[in-house]
């Protein structure tokens, strides 16, 4: 035990022992309250669990059996630091469809695209580095930042994704402030949290400035294939293989419990990439790899992504109906992909101090400033539609309309009542002890 002046100060023994850096690893405030979100009686619309349910079982089962029968020599053993090479050219296939091209050797598996950022995060953050972010951002990108000591600086956005214009202004500002920017984090198709897609324009402007700029671009992507309507255009990296860095996961398109993510970058980035992950786990694992690869090999994968996109759109028809019906004076993004709602709330409203009574009321959300690093997003929350089924979506947008609607006329009674008068100041007010002045 160490003799640390914090010493004491926390149950926790170790308190002082904690690298200064572990600040940034703070529990959400909203923890506690998503461990009651997820009793049965509570329409979660907070987390972003893809429904697994809806994937062929008989198959994943067939591929599980011959990753042991057949692959375990490879499967049950240490691999490469940089993926399986069979894999990694069936990455390519799938990356194919959003415009992408590259090599075998471009492409790093992780363990998750998680995984991929936190390695980003260790190899490019200083203390007091700037990563320019969307505001808001994904949750976790943002908590990986922070623990590397990195800031997070946001770019604001519109419906149309983060705004060009504001991330120009934004990076002008960082710069006149004399800090160092390492690069710019974007989720440019079915962003999370706020569901909307940056245009094929908004892409090459984005890169244009990062080129000018010289700010490498971290495009996440786990999204991209799940369009409802129309196909997000074609990712930032299919473009620009110098300045982008891509992540891609098999979470949202076949199933997270794989933990199989990808990145592609740069030559010599891809080379630091690997020695990072061999420093972090050795190798990816294996044996999700395999099974990864045998589903790709046997199924039909492109299928079963049409199959999550039919989900998904009848969930997102079912948020978007109950929100006309029960919330119309308020506004949402309309996602055309993806998982998630933005619903901005009246001013006067604060998501997360709502929070608990909506748990109370059997409804969970996301608090807007869950995504923002500088307390932005009061009046916001996320909404996610990918796990609980249309009916559930509806009681719930309908349970959440009734909170929303209780607080706003208790917000309103409140400012019916007389303002105190404040009247001057009088003499007769001075009653201090007559000892002093
Ligand atoms: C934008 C974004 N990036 C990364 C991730 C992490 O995904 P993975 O399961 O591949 O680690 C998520 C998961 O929700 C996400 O929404």
């Amino acid at each position: 035990m160490t003799g640390n002046a914090n010493q004491g100060t926390n149950l926790d023994p170790w308190y002082g022992s904690y690298a200064a850096r572990t600040a940034g690893l703070a529990a959400s405030e909203v923890r506690a309250l998503f461990a009651v979100a997820s009793r049965p009686e509570v329409v979660s619309l907070a987390g972003g669990m893809p429904f697994v349910s809806a994937l062929p079982t008989e198959l994943l089962t067939e591929a599980v059996e011959r990753t042991v029968r057949e692959r375990a020599g490879v499967a049950l053993q240490y691999g490469s630091g940089q993926g399986m090479p069979q894999l990694r050219e069936q990455i390519l296939d799938v990356m194919a469809l959003e415009g992408i091209r590259a090599g075998v050797d471009d492409v790093v598996v992780t363990t998750g695209s998680q995984h991929a950022l936190e390695l980003l995060a260790k190899l490019f953050l200083d203390p007091g580095d700037v990563v320019i972010a969307e505001g808001p951002s994904y949750v976790t990108a943002i908590t990986v930042f922070k623990s590397f000591e990195g800031e997070v600086v946001h770019a604001p956005m519109d419906d149309g994704g983060v705004n060009p214009q504001a991330l120009r202004e934004t990076i002008a500002r960082v710069r006149a402030e004399g800090r160092t920017i390492k690069f710019l984090y974007t989720v440019p198709s079915f962003h999370n949290p706020m569901g909307v897609t940056l245009s094929w324009e908004r892409r090459m402007e984005v890169l244009e400035i990062c080129r000018t700029e010289g700010i490498l671009v971290v495009e996440d992507n786990p999204y991209g294939l799940l369009y409802f309507d129309q196909p997000a255009p074609h990712a930032m990296r299919s473009v620009e293989e110098d300045g982008v860095i891509y992540l891609g996961t098999f979470s949202k398109t076949l199933a997270p419990g794989m933990r199989v993510g990808w990145a592609v970058a740069p030559h010599a980035i891809r080379e630091k990439l690997v020695l990072a992950n061999e420093a972090a786990v050795l190798s990816p694992g294996t044996f999700g790899q395999t099974v990864v690869s045998e589903y790709l090999s046997t199924a039909d994968w492109k299928g079963q992504i049409d199959t999550f996109r039919g989900v998904y759109r009848e969930r997102r028809d079912a948020m978007l109906s109950a929100l006309q019906e029960h919330l119309p004076s308020l506004s949402w993004t309309t996602p055309n992909g993806g998982f998630y709602v933005w619903l901005t709330l009246p001013p006067e409203l604060d998501s997360k101090a709502m929070l608990p009574r909506a748990v109370k009321e059997l409804v969970a959300y996301t608090p807007g400033t869950a995504f923002y690093a500088d307390g932005g997003g009061r009046n916001a929350m996320r909404l996610s539609f990918c796990y609980p089924t249309p009916d559930f979506i509806r009681e719930g947008i309908r349970r959440l309309a009734n909170v929303i609607n209780g607080e706003l006329s208790l917000v309103s009674e409140f400012s019916k009542t007389a303002p105190l008068q404040i009247r001057p100041a009088q003499d007769s007010d001075r009653v201090l002890p007559p000892n002093i002045g």
